[in-house]
């Protein structure tokens, strides 16, 4: 039987009628119309699926949409402010770390949470916060100096 849930997604306040086996990674796919969020695996081995869940990366195919009754979460599509995009994407854009882009929203927004914890990380914990996050298309590289690129980048918006 359904119950209606109440969670803040992207900023916004939203009510929703789920079931009680439907995931995170559902209700944001297929009742709020957030495609960004993926979904590779559905058994949290790929990371396709990770959204932020009150600021932590979480594999939103193993969290069941109940799970997040007035919490806080983060998709890819709550970053850019209009059009003009979060300068973590932009750097993975500039740098040419984007594919296919199925891992894209994972890899974004788990870097996002590591440079609030960790502004200026190192390449070695860089790959540790990612390694979670597979990419079929990269080699990772790529997705490395993005991550470098970001962090520059919101330093740099920080002090201006
Ligand atoms: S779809 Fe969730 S970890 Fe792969
Ligand atoms: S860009 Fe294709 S899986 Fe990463």
């Amino acid at each position: 039987m359904k119950r209606v849930i109440t969670l803040t997604v992207n900023g916004l306040s939203c009510e929703v009628a789920v079931e009680p086996r439907r995931t995170l990674a559902e209700l944001l796919r297929y009742d709020l119309g957030l495609t960004g969020t993926k979904i590779g695996c559905s058994i949290g081995d790929c990371g396709a699926c990770t959204v932020l869940i009150d600021g932590v990366p979480s594999l939103s195919c193993l969290v069941l949409a109940m799970e997040v009754e007035g919490r806080d979460i983060l998709t890819i599509e709550g970053l850019a402010d209009g059009l003009k995009l979060h300068p973590l994407q932009e750097a993975f854009v500039e740098v040419g770390a984007i594919q296919c882009g199925f891992c894209t929203p994972g890899m974004v927004l788990t870097a996002l949470a590591l440079l609030e914890d960790n502004p200026e990380p190192t390449e070695a914990e860089i790959r540790r916060a990612l390694s979670g996050n597979l990419c079929r298309c990269t080699g990772y590289q790529k997705i490395v100096e993005a991550v470098k690129e970001g962090s520059r980048k919101i330093q740099l918006e920080k002090k201006s």
